[in-house]
C-alpha cells in the first residue's frame, strides 16, 4: 500500500475490498438458488387465505421482487454491522454503499441475459424483468445514498470543503453518475416509460453504460478487477445474442381491419425463424438493421409467435396503438427479428400437463393459439379447453382471415366471449345496416343457444365467423366458476394446468382461481 493512501485513510482504504468479494458470492449463490428453486418449488399460487410460508414459496417460485430483494438485502446489508466506528469511520460505509451498488451491477445484468444460457431451461428472460426493474432502483438509489453521503461528509468536515473534492477529476465523475442515476430513476419510472418508452430505452441504455464504465474511472480502491471486466464480458453476451441470432425479413401479408379495429395479423416467412421454436414463445422486431446505431439504442417490439414451427409462415397477431408515434409493422419494408424468446411457461407444463386450460384476452389469444395447437396436436391432453375474450366482433374477423388457410378446428373446446355489451352492439347494429353479420341475440332459436345465452355449435358459422369454434358468447366477460366448471378434477391437480395472457386483471383472476383450485397457473403479460 502507497504511503500517501496510508496517511489519507489510515488501515481503512482496503476495508471494503472484502466486502465486494462477500456481495459477489451471495450474487452467484443467489444465481444457484435461482437454478434449483424452479427445480423443487411447486407452480400453485397461494391464496390470501393460505400461511405466510405458503405465500413465501410462491413468491421465490414467482420471482416476487418484493420477497427475493428482502433476502438479498438483509445478506448484503449485514457487514454493515462491523467493527469500524460509524462515527469516527464514517467514510468506510459510505464506500462501502458505493462498492455494494457497483457489484450489484454484474448481478442485473447477469440476470438479463436474453436468451438466459445458464438459466434457460427453466426461466425466460421476462420472469427477471420485475426483479430487474426493482433491484435496478435499489442499486441506483444507493449509489445517490453513496454520492449525497459524501456531500455531506466533505461539507460538515473542517479539514475538507464540497468545492475541493468536487474538483478532483474522479470525484467529478462520481457527481456525473450521481446526476445520470437520478434521471435513471426518473425515466424509468412506470408512467414515463408509458408515456415515451423509447426516450426511457434510450436514456436507460445510455445511462446504464455510463454506471458500468464511469464508476471504474471514479472508483478507489479501483473495480476493474474483477468487477468490471466480469461486466463487459456480461455485455459482450448481450451484443452476441442481439448480433448472431437476428434475421432480416420483410412481410408476407397484413390483415387489416382499420375501420373498425386496431388488431391486425401479420405473416413472416418462414424463414425468419429457426427451425424449431416452443408454441407460445416471443420474437423480438428491430426496424433497424443491425449496422444502424438505433438498432441498439432504441427498443426493439415483442410479438408472440401465433404458429407453429410446422406452419409455413410465421404469423403474428398484433393490437396495434393509434398513435402516430408507434410501432407498426409495413408491407414493404425491411425488419431485423432477433431471436425466439422461450413463453413464461415451465417446461413441465409443456411434457406433463394432462389437463389444460388456455383463457387470453385480445391480442393475449397470439399466445393461446400455438399453444392450443400444441396440446391438441403435439401432446394430446385427456381435457382441452381455450377461451379467448375479445372486445368486438371485428376482432374475430381478423382471427378468421389469418386461419383461412389453415385446418384450425376449435369447435369441441373453443369458446369466444365477445364483452362489448349487447346494447352498444345492437346500436351499431342499427348504424351499420351494410354489415352482414347478424349478431343480436334475437336472431337464434332457443335451441341455437346455452343457458348463458352462448351460441352454440355449428351455429356459430351462421353468425357470419368462419372460425370453428364450441361457442360465441356474446355480451358477456368469463365467469370462471362456471365456465372452466368441468376442468378441474381433484384427482389429477398436479398435471393440470391454467395458461393466461391478456391484460393484468385477466390475470390476476385467473391466478386467484388456479391458487383456490390448488392447480398450477403460469402466464403472459404484454408489457414490460
Ligand atoms: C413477451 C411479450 C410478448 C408480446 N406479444 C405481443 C403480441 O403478440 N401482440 C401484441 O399486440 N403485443 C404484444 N406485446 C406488446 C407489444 O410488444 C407492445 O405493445 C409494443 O411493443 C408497443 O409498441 P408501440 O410502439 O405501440 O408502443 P408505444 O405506443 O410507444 O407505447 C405503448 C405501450 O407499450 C409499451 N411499450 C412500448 N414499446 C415497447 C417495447 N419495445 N417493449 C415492451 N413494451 C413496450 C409502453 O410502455 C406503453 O405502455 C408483447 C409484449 C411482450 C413483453
Ligand atoms: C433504474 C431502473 C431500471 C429500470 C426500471 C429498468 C428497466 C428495464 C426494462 C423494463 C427492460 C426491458 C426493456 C425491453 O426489453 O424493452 C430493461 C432491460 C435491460 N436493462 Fe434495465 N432498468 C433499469 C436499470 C438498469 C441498470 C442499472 C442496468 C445495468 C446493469 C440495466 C441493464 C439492462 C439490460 C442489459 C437490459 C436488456 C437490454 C436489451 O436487451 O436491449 N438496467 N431494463
Amino acid at each position: 500500500m502507497s504511503s500517501s493512501l496510508w496517511k489519507r485513510h489510515g488501515e481503512t482504504h482496503y476495508a471494503n475490498i472484502q466486502y465486494g468479494y462477500y456481495v459477489l458470492g451471495i450474487s452467484a449463490l443467489y444465481f444457484i438458488f435461482l437454478m434449483v428453486m424452479r427445480k423443487v418449488l411447486p407452480s400453485r399460487p397461494a391464496t390470501s387465505s393460505d400461511s405466510k410460508f405458503k405465500k413465501i414459496i410462491y413468491g421465490l417460485y414467482s420471482i416476487d421482487p418484493a420477497i427475493n430483494l428482502c433476502i438479498l438485502l438483509v445478506l448484503f446489508l449485514t457487514p454493515f454491522y462491523g467493527h469500524y466506528s460509524l462515527a469516527h469511520q464514517t467514510s468506510v460505509y459510505i464506500k462501502r454503499l458505493g462498492r455494494l451498488s457497483y457489484v450489484l451491477l454484474t448481478l442485473n445484468l447477469i440476470l438479463n441475459l436474453r436468451p438466459n444460457w445458464l438459466l434457460y431451461r427453466d426461466y425466460t428472460y421476462t420472469d427477471f424483468i420485475p426483479l430487474h426493474k426493482w433491484l435496478s432502483r435499489i442499486i441506483v438509489l444507493i449509489a445517490m445514498v453513496h454520492g449525497i453521503l459524501f456531500l455531506i461528509y466533505w461539507g460538515v468536515k473542517d479539514e475538507r470543503s464540497v468545492l475541493s473534492e468536487l474538483k478532483k477529476a474522479k470525484n467529478f465523475v462520481g457527481l456525473i453518475v450521481m446526476i445520470e442515476a437520478g434521471l435513471l430513476l426518473l425515466f424509468s419510472l412506470g408512467p414515463a416509460r408509458r408515456l415515451n418508452y423509447n426516450l426511457f430505452f434510450a436514456t436507460h441504455n445510455i445511462f446504464t453504460l455510463s454506471l458500468i464504465f464511469l464508476t471504474a474511472i471514479h472508483a478507489r480502491p479501483g473495480v476493474g478487477v474483477p468487477y468490471l471486466g466480469i461486466n463487459i464480458f456480461i455485455l459482450a453476451v448481450h451484443l452476441i445474442s442481439k448480433t448472431v441470432f437476428a434475421r432480416s425479413t420483410d412481410l408476407l401479408g397484413k390483415y387489416t381491419d382499420y375501420r373498425n379495429t386496431n388488431l391486425v395479423a401479420v405473416q413472416l416467412p418462414r424463414a425468419a425463424l429457426a427451425d424449431a421454436f416452443e408454441p407460445g414463445c416471443h420474437i423480438r422486431i428491430s426496424p433497424f438493421r443491425r449496422i444502424n446505431p438505433l438498432y441498439w439504442l432504441l427498443p426493439s417490439h415483442p410479438f408472440t409467435v401465433a404458429s407453429m414451427p410446422s406452419d409455413s409462415t410465421v404469423d403474428l397477431i398484433i393490437a396495434e396503438n393509434k398513435h402516430p408515434r408507434s410501432f407498426k409493422l409495413e408491407m414493404g419494408a425491411r425488419y431485423t427479428i432477433i431471436n425466439n424468446y422461450n413463453p413464461a411457461i415451465p417446461r413441465l407444463c409443456l411434457s406433463s400437463a394432462t389437463r389444460v386450460s388456455i383463457v387470453c384476452g385480445g391480442s393475449g389469444i397470439s399466445f393461446g393459439l400455438p399453444l392450443y395447437r400444441y396440446f391438441k396436436e403435439l401432446h394430446p391432453v385427456d381435457y382441452l379447453h381455450f377461451v379467448w375474450l375479445t372486445r368486438d366482433r371485428y376482432q374475430l374477423k381478423v382471427l378468421e382471415d389469418l386461419l383461412k388457410e389453415s385446418s384450425f378446428d376449435g369447435s369441441a373446446d373453443f369458446h369466444i366471449f365477445i364483452t362489448r355489451d349487447l346494447d352498444s352492439m345492437e346500436q351499431e347494429q342499427q348504424e351499420q345496416d351494410d354489415i352482414d353479420l347478424e349478431f343480436e341475440l334475437e336472431s337464434f332459436t332457443p335451441e341455437q343457444l346455452d343457458e348463458n345465452g352462448a351460441v352454440v355449435g355449428d351455429t356459430a358459422s351462421s353468425m357470419g365467423t368462419k372460425i370453428k369454434a364450441a361457442s360465441v358468447n356474446l355480451g358477456r366477460r368469463i365467469n370462471w366458476a362456471v365456465d372452466l366448471s368441468n376442468f378441474v378434477d381433484a384427482s389429477v391437480t398436479d398435471t393440470t394446468w391454467l395458461l393466461t395472457c391478456g391484460p393484468i386483471t385477466l390475470i390476476d383472476a385467473g391466478r386467484q382461481y388456479a391458487a383456490g383450485n390448488g392447480i398450477n397457473f403460469a402466464s403472459e403479460i404484454y408489457a414490460l
